[in-house]
Protein backbone atom coordinates (compact mmCIF):
# COMPACT_ATOMS: atom_id res chain seq x y z
CA UNK A 1 0.00 0.00 0.00
CA UNK A 2 1.01 3.56 -1.05
CA UNK A 3 2.05 5.61 2.08
CA UNK A 4 1.73 9.24 2.36
CA UNK A 5 3.73 12.61 3.51
CA UNK A 6 1.25 14.48 5.46
CA UNK A 7 1.95 18.00 6.67
CA UNK A 8 -0.32 19.27 9.53
CA UNK A 9 -0.79 22.94 9.64
CA UNK A 10 -2.18 23.67 13.56
CA UNK A 11 -0.70 20.40 15.43
CA UNK A 12 -0.39 22.21 18.58
CA UNK A 13 -4.17 23.35 18.19
CA UNK A 14 -7.27 21.42 20.27
CA UNK A 15 -8.23 20.12 15.93
CA UNK A 16 -4.33 19.75 15.47
CA UNK A 17 -3.86 17.21 18.10
CA UNK A 18 -7.21 15.45 17.08
CA UNK A 19 -6.05 15.15 13.24
CA UNK A 20 -2.69 13.87 14.57
CA UNK A 21 -4.91 11.25 16.98
CA UNK A 22 -7.14 10.01 13.90
CA UNK A 23 -4.62 9.86 11.54
CA UNK A 24 -3.07 7.02 13.98
CA UNK A 25 -6.12 5.97 15.42
CA UNK A 26 -7.45 4.90 11.88
CA UNK A 27 -3.86 3.87 10.76
CA UNK A 28 -4.04 6.41 7.82
CA UNK A 29 -1.27 4.97 5.52
CA UNK A 30 1.16 8.15 7.05
CA UNK A 31 5.23 7.53 5.89
CA UNK A 32 6.44 10.69 7.51
CA UNK A 33 3.73 12.91 9.42
CA UNK A 34 5.26 17.15 9.39
CA UNK A 35 3.68 19.03 12.25
CA UNK A 36 3.39 22.86 11.95
CA UNK A 37 2.86 25.61 13.77
CA UNK A 38 3.83 29.05 14.89
CA UNK A 39 7.06 30.15 16.20
CA UNK A 40 5.73 29.74 19.59
CA UNK A 41 5.38 26.00 19.51
CA UNK A 42 8.41 25.17 17.09
CA UNK A 43 10.85 22.96 18.57
CA UNK A 44 7.76 21.23 20.88
CA UNK A 45 6.38 17.64 20.29
CA UNK A 46 3.91 15.87 19.28
CA UNK A 47 3.82 11.71 19.70
CA UNK A 48 2.73 9.94 16.99
CA UNK A 49 2.61 6.21 16.82
CA UNK A 50 4.43 6.09 19.86
CA UNK A 51 7.34 8.67 18.54
CA UNK A 52 8.01 12.21 19.62
CA UNK A 53 8.14 14.66 16.57
CA UNK A 54 9.39 17.98 16.64
CA UNK A 55 6.89 21.03 15.50
CA UNK A 56 8.59 22.93 12.81
CA UNK A 57 7.59 26.41 12.08
CA UNK A 58 5.25 26.98 9.25
CA UNK A 59 6.90 28.90 6.51
CA UNK A 60 6.04 28.92 2.50
CA UNK A 61 8.70 25.70 2.30
CA UNK A 62 7.16 23.69 4.40
CA UNK A 63 5.22 21.60 2.13
CA UNK A 64 8.08 20.00 -0.22
CA UNK A 65 7.38 16.02 -1.08
CA UNK A 66 4.21 16.25 1.31
CA UNK A 67 1.04 14.79 -0.66
CA UNK A 68 -1.35 15.82 1.81
CA UNK A 69 -2.05 19.23 4.06
CA UNK A 70 -4.28 19.10 6.51
CA UNK A 71 -4.73 22.73 7.57
CA UNK A 72 -6.17 23.98 11.04
CA UNK A 73 -4.51 27.07 12.08
CA UNK A 74 -7.06 29.73 11.23
CA UNK A 75 -8.54 31.11 8.01
CA UNK A 76 -5.63 34.19 7.41
CA UNK A 77 -3.09 30.87 8.04
CA UNK A 78 -4.45 29.27 5.30
CA UNK A 79 -5.35 31.60 2.29
CA UNK A 80 -1.74 32.53 2.96
CA UNK A 81 0.04 29.12 3.26
CA UNK A 82 -2.63 27.13 1.64
CA UNK A 83 -1.48 28.04 -2.08
CA UNK A 84 2.21 27.63 -1.57
CA UNK A 85 0.85 23.70 -0.44
CA UNK A 86 -0.79 23.03 -3.55
CA UNK A 87 2.14 24.58 -5.95
CA UNK A 88 4.84 22.48 -4.53
CA UNK A 89 1.52 19.57 -5.48
CA UNK A 90 0.27 18.62 -2.18
CA UNK A 91 -3.23 18.36 -1.83
CA UNK A 92 -4.73 20.49 0.76
CA UNK A 93 -7.84 19.52 3.03
CA UNK A 94 -8.79 22.71 5.44
CA UNK A 95 -10.55 23.15 8.35
CA UNK A 96 -10.81 26.99 8.67
CA UNK A 97 -14.05 28.69 6.79
CA UNK A 98 -11.54 30.61 4.96
CA UNK A 99 -12.10 28.65 1.21
CA UNK A 100 -15.85 27.08 2.11
CA UNK A 101 -17.85 28.78 0.09
CA UNK A 102 -14.73 29.24 -3.18
CA UNK A 103 -16.96 28.15 -6.11
CA UNK A 104 -13.78 25.92 -7.53
CA UNK A 105 -13.66 24.07 -3.48
CA UNK A 106 -15.98 21.46 -2.90
CA UNK A 107 -16.73 21.46 0.80
CA UNK A 108 -17.36 17.87 1.44
CA UNK A 109 -18.65 15.68 4.15
CA UNK A 110 -17.90 12.07 2.42
CA UNK A 111 -20.99 9.92 3.61
CA UNK A 112 -22.89 12.90 1.96
CA UNK A 113 -21.04 14.65 -1.41
CA UNK A 114 -17.76 12.33 -1.78
CA UNK A 115 -18.67 12.92 -5.40
CA UNK A 116 -18.06 16.39 -5.17
CA UNK A 117 -14.67 15.38 -4.66
CA UNK A 118 -13.73 14.83 -8.09
CA UNK A 119 -12.34 17.80 -10.36
CA UNK A 120 -10.82 19.22 -7.31
CA UNK A 121 -8.28 21.76 -7.68
CA UNK A 122 -6.00 20.86 -5.01
CA UNK A 123 -8.39 22.28 -2.14
CA UNK A 124 -10.94 20.97 -0.16
CA UNK A 125 -13.01 22.42 2.17
CA UNK A 126 -14.14 20.70 5.66
CA UNK A 127 -17.25 22.25 6.62
CA UNK A 128 -18.05 24.20 10.05
CA UNK A 129 -18.12 21.89 12.88
CA UNK A 130 -21.72 22.58 13.07
CA UNK A 131 -22.81 21.98 9.82
CA UNK A 132 -20.98 18.98 9.35
CA UNK A 133 -23.53 17.20 11.86
CA UNK A 134 -26.21 18.47 10.54
CA UNK A 135 -26.07 17.85 7.13
CA UNK A 136 -25.36 14.10 7.63
CA UNK A 137 -28.97 13.88 9.84
CA UNK A 138 -30.44 16.03 7.10
CA UNK A 139 -29.64 13.88 3.82
CA UNK A 140 -31.13 10.56 4.39
CA UNK A 141 -34.26 12.83 4.92
CA UNK A 142 -33.67 14.46 2.16
CA UNK A 143 -33.06 11.92 -0.12
CA UNK A 144 -36.67 10.46 1.25
CA UNK A 145 -39.27 12.85 1.67
CA UNK A 146 -37.36 16.08 0.45
CA UNK A 147 -37.00 19.39 2.93
CA UNK A 148 -38.90 22.39 2.55
CA UNK A 149 -37.39 24.25 5.38
CA UNK A 150 -35.34 23.87 8.58
CA UNK A 151 -35.17 25.57 11.89
CA UNK A 152 -31.94 24.76 13.89
CA UNK A 153 -30.66 26.59 17.11
CA UNK A 154 -27.53 24.63 18.57
CA UNK A 155 -25.98 24.42 21.96
CA UNK A 156 -22.47 24.44 20.54
CA UNK A 157 -19.29 23.77 23.34
CA UNK A 158 -16.37 25.94 23.81
CA UNK A 159 -13.54 23.19 21.80
CA UNK A 160 -15.34 25.15 19.31
CA UNK A 161 -13.31 28.16 19.78
CA UNK A 162 -10.27 26.29 20.44
CA UNK A 163 -7.42 25.89 23.28
CA UNK A 164 -7.64 29.10 24.93
CA UNK A 165 -11.33 29.27 25.09
CA UNK A 166 -11.06 25.28 26.89
CA UNK A 167 -8.75 27.26 29.31
CA UNK A 168 -11.50 30.16 29.89
CA UNK A 169 -14.53 28.11 30.74
CA UNK A 170 -11.81 25.91 33.20
CA UNK A 171 -10.43 28.83 34.77
CA UNK A 172 -13.94 30.80 34.88
CA UNK A 173 -15.89 27.69 36.46
CA UNK A 174 -13.13 27.31 39.20
CA UNK A 175 -13.03 31.29 39.95
CA UNK A 176 -16.72 31.60 39.92
CA UNK A 177 -16.96 28.74 42.20
CA UNK A 178 -14.13 30.17 44.73
CA UNK A 179 -15.92 33.90 44.58
CA UNK A 180 -13.71 35.55 42.57
CA UNK A 181 -13.85 37.87 39.79
CA UNK A 182 -13.02 36.63 35.91
CA UNK A 183 -12.68 38.80 33.61
CA UNK A 184 -13.40 36.80 30.17
CA UNK A 185 -10.70 36.90 27.35
CA UNK A 186 -12.14 34.94 25.01
CA UNK A 187 -16.04 35.52 25.09
CA UNK A 188 -18.06 38.70 25.28
CA UNK A 189 -19.72 37.48 28.40
CA UNK A 190 -18.96 35.35 31.00
CA UNK A 191 -18.97 31.42 29.82
CA UNK A 192 -19.26 29.25 33.04
CA UNK A 193 -22.90 28.72 34.09
CA UNK A 194 -23.98 31.25 31.37
CA UNK A 195 -25.12 30.76 27.29
CA UNK A 196 -23.94 33.11 24.68
CA UNK A 197 -26.64 33.55 22.27
CA UNK A 198 -23.27 34.80 19.62
CA UNK A 199 -21.00 33.06 17.93
CA UNK A 200 -18.35 34.71 16.15
CA UNK A 201 -19.54 38.36 14.64
CA UNK A 202 -22.95 39.79 13.65
CA UNK A 203 -23.41 40.39 9.88
CA UNK A 204 -25.91 43.69 8.65
CA UNK A 205 -29.05 41.22 8.34
CA UNK A 206 -28.51 40.30 12.67
CA UNK A 207 -27.54 37.33 12.07
CA UNK A 208 -23.65 35.88 13.18
CA UNK A 209 -21.30 34.58 10.61
CA UNK A 210 -21.59 31.21 11.78
CA UNK A 211 -25.64 31.56 11.74
CA UNK A 212 -24.95 32.27 8.20
CA UNK A 213 -21.88 29.94 7.59
CA UNK A 214 -24.48 26.95 8.61
CA UNK A 215 -27.16 28.54 6.41
CA UNK A 216 -24.88 28.70 3.47
CA UNK A 217 -23.23 25.19 3.61
CA UNK A 218 -25.75 23.50 4.25
CA UNK A 219 -26.78 24.60 1.20
CA UNK A 220 -23.70 24.35 -1.04
CA UNK A 221 -23.32 20.27 0.81
CA UNK A 222 -26.88 19.41 -0.19
CA UNK A 223 -26.74 20.64 -3.32
CA UNK A 224 -29.99 23.11 -2.84
CA UNK A 225 -30.11 26.73 -2.87
CA UNK A 226 -34.26 26.63 -2.62
CA UNK A 227 -34.14 25.03 0.73
CA UNK A 228 -35.22 27.70 3.76
CA UNK A 229 -32.87 27.55 6.59
CA UNK A 230 -32.90 29.91 9.51
CA UNK A 231 -30.23 29.43 12.63
CA UNK A 232 -29.42 30.76 16.31
CA UNK A 233 -26.00 29.33 17.49
CA UNK A 234 -25.30 29.73 20.73
CA UNK A 235 -22.35 29.03 22.80
CA UNK A 236 -22.93 27.17 26.23
CA UNK A 237 -20.74 25.45 29.08
CA UNK A 238 -19.96 22.26 27.72
CA UNK A 239 -15.93 21.41 27.14
CA UNK A 240 -16.51 18.99 24.21
CA UNK A 241 -19.90 18.22 21.95
CA UNK A 242 -22.43 20.49 20.13
CA UNK A 243 -25.91 19.74 20.41
CA UNK A 244 -28.65 20.79 18.02
CA UNK A 245 -32.59 21.22 18.02
CA UNK A 246 -33.49 20.81 14.50
CA UNK A 247 -36.76 21.72 13.35
CA UNK A 248 -37.78 20.16 9.34
CA UNK A 249 -40.20 20.66 7.65
CA UNK A 250 -40.07 17.37 5.49
CA UNK A 251 -42.32 17.77 1.69
CA UNK A 252 -43.77 14.58 2.21
CA UNK A 253 -44.70 13.22 5.92
CA UNK A 254 -43.28 10.22 6.78
CA UNK A 255 -45.59 7.09 7.75
CA UNK A 256 -44.21 6.89 10.97
CA UNK A 257 -41.68 7.62 13.49
CA UNK A 258 -40.31 4.32 13.54
CA UNK A 259 -39.81 4.68 10.23
CA UNK A 260 -37.50 7.74 10.39
CA UNK A 261 -35.63 6.07 13.25
CA UNK A 262 -34.52 2.88 10.96
CA UNK A 263 -33.89 5.86 7.60
CA UNK A 264 -31.32 7.55 9.78
CA UNK A 265 -29.96 4.81 11.84
CA UNK A 266 -29.03 2.78 8.80
CA UNK A 267 -27.29 5.97 7.39
CA UNK A 268 -23.38 6.24 7.21
CA UNK A 269 -22.26 8.17 10.44
CA UNK A 270 -25.29 8.40 11.94
CA UNK A 271 -26.52 6.74 15.18
CA UNK A 272 -29.91 7.11 16.69
CA UNK A 273 -29.98 7.06 20.45
CA UNK A 274 -34.11 7.06 21.17
CA UNK A 275 -35.52 5.93 23.97
CA UNK A 276 -37.67 8.26 25.76
CA UNK A 277 -39.20 5.54 28.56
CA UNK A 278 -35.72 5.23 29.98
CA UNK A 279 -34.81 9.16 29.29
CA UNK A 280 -32.24 8.08 26.48
CA UNK A 281 -31.14 10.42 24.15
CA UNK A 282 -27.84 11.52 22.64
CA UNK A 283 -25.96 14.09 25.03
CA UNK A 284 -22.58 15.73 24.74
CA UNK A 285 -20.90 14.57 27.99
CA UNK A 286 -21.53 11.25 26.99
CA UNK A 287 -20.85 11.20 24.03
CA UNK A 288 -17.54 13.44 23.37
CA UNK A 289 -14.78 11.01 22.09
CA UNK A 290 -17.20 9.29 19.63
CA UNK A 291 -17.03 9.07 15.57
CA UNK A 292 -20.69 8.87 14.98
CA UNK A 293 -23.34 11.90 14.82
CA UNK A 294 -25.85 10.93 17.27
CA UNK A 295 -29.73 11.54 16.66
CA UNK A 296 -32.30 11.42 19.54
CA UNK A 297 -35.85 13.14 20.58
CA UNK A 298 -37.21 12.08 17.37
CA UNK A 299 -41.16 13.36 16.74
CA UNK A 300 -44.11 14.92 14.47
CA UNK A 301 -43.99 18.50 14.83
CA UNK A 302 -47.60 19.35 16.22
CA UNK A 303 -47.46 22.57 14.93
CA UNK A 304 -47.11 21.37 11.10
CA UNK A 305 -48.06 18.27 9.08
CA UNK A 306 -44.83 17.38 7.48
CA UNK A 307 -42.80 18.63 10.01
CA UNK A 308 -40.33 16.87 12.11
CA UNK A 309 -38.28 17.42 15.78
CA UNK A 310 -34.57 15.97 16.71
CA UNK A 311 -31.86 16.46 18.98
CA UNK A 312 -28.24 16.26 16.92
CA UNK A 313 -25.15 15.69 19.16
CA UNK A 314 -21.48 15.07 17.63
CA UNK A 315 -17.95 15.33 18.99
CA UNK A 316 -17.24 18.88 17.18
CA UNK A 317 -13.66 17.90 17.29
CA UNK A 318 -14.01 14.53 15.35
CA UNK A 319 -17.09 14.68 12.86
CA UNK A 320 -17.00 18.42 13.09
CA UNK A 321 -13.40 18.68 12.57
CA UNK A 322 -10.55 16.37 11.99
CA UNK A 323 -12.63 12.71 11.63
CA UNK A 324 -14.19 14.56 8.59
CA UNK A 325 -10.96 15.81 7.35
CA UNK A 326 -9.58 12.32 7.68
CA UNK A 327 -11.90 11.11 5.62
CA UNK A 328 -12.10 13.25 3.12
CA UNK A 329 -8.16 12.17 2.74
CA UNK A 330 -9.51 8.73 2.59
CA UNK A 331 -11.70 8.99 0.02
CA UNK A 332 -9.40 10.32 -2.26
CA UNK A 333 -7.17 7.40 -1.62
CA UNK A 334 -9.49 5.19 -2.36
N1 LIG B 1 -12.34 23.66 17.29
C1 LIG B 1 -13.23 23.18 16.42
O1 LIG B 1 -14.19 22.47 16.76
C2 LIG B 1 -13.09 23.50 14.96
C3 LIG B 1 -13.90 22.83 14.07
C4 LIG B 1 -13.78 23.09 12.70
C5 LIG B 1 -12.85 24.01 12.28
N2 LIG B 1 -12.06 24.67 13.18
C6 LIG B 1 -11.09 25.63 12.67
O2 LIG B 1 -9.78 25.13 12.82
C7 LIG B 1 -8.88 26.20 13.08
C8 LIG B 1 -8.08 25.92 14.34
O3 LIG B 1 -8.97 25.77 15.41
P1 LIG B 1 -8.53 25.21 16.84
O4 LIG B 1 -9.81 25.11 17.58
O5 LIG B 1 -7.66 24.02 16.73
O6 LIG B 1 -7.66 26.45 17.41
P2 LIG B 1 -6.49 26.46 18.51
O7 LIG B 1 -6.67 25.38 19.50
O8 LIG B 1 -6.44 27.86 19.00
O9 LIG B 1 -5.16 26.15 17.67
C9 LIG B 1 -4.63 27.01 16.72
C10 LIG B 1 -3.45 26.36 16.03
O10 LIG B 1 -3.00 27.24 14.98
C11 LIG B 1 -1.62 27.49 15.15
N3 LIG B 1 -1.26 28.84 14.68
C12 LIG B 1 -1.74 30.01 15.13
N4 LIG B 1 -1.14 31.04 14.47
C13 LIG B 1 -0.26 30.47 13.62
C14 LIG B 1 0.70 30.99 12.69
N5 LIG B 1 0.86 32.31 12.52
N6 LIG B 1 1.45 30.12 11.96
C15 LIG B 1 1.30 28.78 12.15
N7 LIG B 1 0.42 28.23 13.02
C16 LIG B 1 -0.33 29.08 13.75
C17 LIG B 1 -1.39 27.35 16.64
O11 LIG B 1 -0.02 27.13 16.87
P3 LIG B 1 0.77 27.71 18.16
O12 LIG B 1 0.76 26.60 19.17
O13 LIG B 1 2.14 27.95 17.63
O14 LIG B 1 0.07 28.92 18.64
C18 LIG B 1 -2.26 26.12 16.94
O15 LIG B 1 -1.58 24.96 16.56
C19 LIG B 1 -9.73 27.46 13.12
O16 LIG B 1 -9.69 28.09 11.86
C20 LIG B 1 -11.10 26.95 13.41
O17 LIG B 1 -12.11 27.79 12.91
C21 LIG B 1 -12.15 24.42 14.50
Amino acid sequence: MSKYVVAVVGATGVVGKELIETLEARNFPVKTLIPLASARSAGSTVSFHGADIVVAELTETSFEGVDYALFSAGGSISETFAPFAVKSGAIVIDNTSHFRMHEDVPLVVPEVNAHALKGNKGIIANPNCSTAQLVLALKPLYDSYGIERIVISTYQSVSGSGKEAIEELEAHSRASLNGRHYEPKVYQHPIAFNVIPQIDVFEDNGYTKEEMKMINETKKILEDDSLKITATTVRVPVFIGHSESVNVQLKRRPESMDEVRALLDAFPGLSVMDNPEKSEYPTPRELAGKDDTYVGRLRYDLSEETGIEMWVVADNLRKGAALNAVQIAEALIA
